[in-house]
């Protein structure tokens, strides 16, 4: 079992479109801050080069700003985590960067992070009981995994997307239908508004007659069923009718994903005979999925979330997978660098190591 770290734990990320900081003193998270960068909403997605330079801009704020709220001052800092991966390359750097400076003038340890493994420990945060075993899923706007968590640290991939991601298709999709960017939690709210399952689009990759044998038994696909939407919106666009069906195109579209993550994690739950269900990343925090997950768990299952801000990118989950990999004897040099494609520590892919 591992007991988190006594010091003070200084988390960065700054990986994708969130500059965030974090001090988290054993299980206590003594400052957060979390700031969503306002410049892509008009090109409607993330522009990488814009995403760095604004790091680049607040981080040290964003950084100066959590420790305000900790009471506490740069050199209280025992220990420095900081995302090295995956995500977008420069707005990375910027982090590690800093991170290593910042770690070096201390003469603190630093840890590079995986943002993925930290998706898994953001619910911990909020919920000591959200530890393995567990099956989870983990779905962002760059990943789509299922996986088995025996404990901390041991991650059996059981399926993976083969091509977008679950929030990658919301966010497409939340284009398509001229919504705002991100779209998941756009298209979320325009779902509420109407029922039923409208336009019924296909549930990619479920198939009833499915087996464990089969290649596709785990994996995801959103893809087509993006191309399914674009269609409709254009049919519905050339009758005039897209203002009137947005809503309902929302709806049936996020029905047809949910079903889809649901069926594959009931897969996992009834292969590993673990009723316990983590779910993590950006996507974890729409309420259709969770409400859908928990509806169909065993009575004796368990489903473990984390709240929307700690759902989405955060530092404070880095703080924590910081933690937990220092108190495995792991550190970085200064010569770390940043990796988009950053390999999961710990990842077995059918049964062999990644
Ligand atoms: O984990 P995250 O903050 O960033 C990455 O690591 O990619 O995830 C962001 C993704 C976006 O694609 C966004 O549309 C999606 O999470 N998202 C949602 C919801 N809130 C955020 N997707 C569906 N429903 C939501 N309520
Ligand atoms: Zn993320």
């Amino acid at each position: 079992m591992w007991t988190p770290f006594g010091g003070a734990v200084l988390g960065i990320e700054t990986s994708c479109d969130e500059t965030s900081a974090a001090v988290l003193v054993g299980h206590e998270l003594k400052g957060h801050v979390i700031l969503s960068q306002d410049e892509h909403k008009v090109f409607a997605g993330v522009v990488p080069e814009l995403a760095a330079r604004a790091h680049l801009r607040v981080l040290d704020r964003v950084v100066r700003a959590a420790l305000d709220e900790a009471e506490l001052r740069p050199h209280d800092v025992d220990l420095y985590g900081v995302t090295a991966g995956p995500g977008l390359i420069g707005a990375l750097l910027v982090g590690v960067a800093w991170a290593k400076a910042a770690a070096w003038a201390a003469g603190r340890p630093l840890v590079g992070v995986h943002h993925m493994e930290a998706h898994l420990f953001a619910a911990s945060l909020e919920d000591p009981e959200a530890v393995p075993p567990f099956v989870a899923l983990l779905v962002s706007g760059g990943h789509t995994m299922l996986l088995w968590v025996p404990e901390w640290g041991r991650y059996e991939l059981l399926g993976e997307t083969r091509d977008d991601a679950a929030g990658e298709a919301f966010d497409k999709v939340g284009r398509l239908l001229g919504l705002d960017y991100p779209g998941g939690p756009e298209i979320e709210r325009a779902a509420r508004s109407t029922e039923g399952d409208p336009h019924r689009f296909p549930r990619p990759m479920l198939h009833r007659t499915q087996g464990p044998d089969d290649p596709d038994y785990y994996a995801f696909s959103f893809s087509g069923l993006k191309t399914a939407v674009r269609n409709r919106v254009e049919q519905l666009e050339a009758e005039g009718r897209l203002g009137a069906e947005r809503a309902a195109v929302a709806r049936s579209f996020q029905l047809a994903v949910v079903e889809v993550l649901v069926e594959k994690t009931l897969r996992a739950v009834a292969a590993k005979d673990c009723p316990r269900v983590l779910i993590g990343g950006g996507v974890a925090a729409s309420r259709a999925l969770r409400a859908a997950l928990a509806r169909r768990l065993r009575p004796d299952g368990r489903l473990f979330h984390p709240s929307p801000r700690m759902a989405t990118d955060n530092g404070a989950m880095i703080a924590c997978t910081a933690a937990f990999r220092y108190s495995r004897g792991e550190t970085a040099s200064l010569d770390l660098t940043a990796r988009a494609d950053m390999p999961f520590p710990g990842l077995l892919r059918n049964g062999t190591r990644s």
